[in-house]
C-alpha cells in the first residue's frame, strides 16, 4: 500500500498507460483526482485545464474546492475548458453540463475564464468549430475523464475516429438510454471535445467507480484498441494517463 498524502492504495502496472491507481473506495478515488487537479494549480497559476462533468465528478469537485480552501490554492487564473455539452441544450436545464461546472466548479472556485460550450448556438457545427479552435490555442495541462456507455469519452460515442477533434455528436442508443434511466429528459445531440483533443493534453486523468464502470474499462484497457471503444485510444497515449478507480471497478478488471 502506498500513502498518497495520507490516502492508502494500491497501483496495478499497464503495459501501456501510465498507471492505475486502485483506492478503497469513491470517495478516496475521488479525494486522489482532486489532488492531481490541485497539484496543477500549484504548479502553474493560469494552467488550462479541461473538466469532465456527470455523477463520477461530483466528490471531485467537492473534494477540490475543499482542498483549494484548505491549502489555499487560488484557481481565480486558470483557463476552464469544458469537455461536452449537450445540444441544443439551456445552461438552466438541470442536466446542462455548463450549469454542472459553473455550480460546482467555475463559482465556488472563482475561475474569471471560462471556455463554455454554447448549447443554444444557432449552428453546432459552428459552435464546435469555435471551441476547437479556442482549445487549439493553448496546451491543455489537465484533462480530467470519466467513462460513460461502450467505453466513451467526453461525447464521442463507438466509432468516432481517433483523430477527431470537437465536433457536434449523435448519442448512442445507450447513451440515450442510460439517460432515461436516470430520469434526464436530455437532447439526444452533444458537442464534444474530439478524441485528438483529449489525446492532445500533457496529463490525463480518468476516474471511474463501481462495476458497471469497471466493465467499460476492461473493455478500453485490455480490449482492443478500436474505435469501437473509444476510451481505448488512451492507450496512445502512454505514460502521461493516469486510471483512478476503486476496488469495485478494479474487481471488474481481471
Ligand atoms: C457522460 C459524459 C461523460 C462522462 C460520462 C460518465 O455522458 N458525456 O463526459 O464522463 O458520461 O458520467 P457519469 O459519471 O454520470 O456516469
Amino acid at each position: 500500500m502506498i500513502n498518497a498524502k495520507h490516502i492508502d492504495y494500491r497501483i496495478l502496472s499497464h503495459p501501456e498507460i501510465g498507471r492505475i491507481e486502485i483506492f478503497p473506495d469513491a470517495n478516496a478515488a475521488a479525494e486522489r483526482t482532486a489532488e492531481k487537479i490541485i497539484d496543477i494549480v500549484s504548479n502553474n497559476s493560469r494552467a488550462a485545464i479541461s473538466f469532465a462533468t456527470g455523477n463520477t465528478m461530483i466528490p471531485v469537485y467537492k473534494a477540490t474546492t475543499r482542498k483549494a480552501g484548505t491549502e489555499q490554492i487560488d484557481f481565480s487564473d486558470i483557463q476552464a475548458f469544458h469537455l461536452d455539452e449537450y445540444f441544443p441544450c439551456n445552461p438552466n436545464e438541470p442536466y446542462s453540463f455548463v450549469q454542472f461546472l459553473r455550480r460546482l466548479v467555475f463559482d465556488p472556485l472563482n475561475i474569471h475564464e471560462r471556455f463554455e460550450i454554447n448549447g443554444l448556438a444557432d449552428n453546432p457545427e459552428k459552435e464546435a468549430e469555435r471551441y476547437e479552435n479556442l482549445l487549439q490555442q493553448r496546451k491543455i495541462a489537465l484533462a480530467i475523464l470519466g467513462i460513460g456507455p461502450n467505453g466513451h469519452i467526453g461525447f464521442n460515442e463507438s466509432g468516432t475516429p481517433f483523430n477527431s477533434r470537437t465536433h457536434y455528436a449523435a448519442l448512442s442508443v445507450e447513451t440515450v438510454k442510460r439517460d432515461r434511466d436516470r430520469g434526464q429528459d436530455s437532447p439526444d445531440h452533444a458537442i464534444t471535445q474530439g478524441i485528438y483533443d483529449i489525446l492532445a493534453a500533457e496529463r490525463i486523468v480518468l476516474t471511474a467507480y463501481g462495476e458497471e464502470k469497471g466493465k467499460y474499462l476492461k473493455e478500453a484497457l485490455y480490449g482492443e484498441i478500436s474505435s469501437n471503444c473509444p476510451a481505448s485510444a488512451l492507450r496512445k497515449a502512454g505514460s502521461k494517463v493516469t486510471v483512478i478507480i476503486d476496488e469495485n471497478a478494479a474487481s471488474r478488471l481481471q
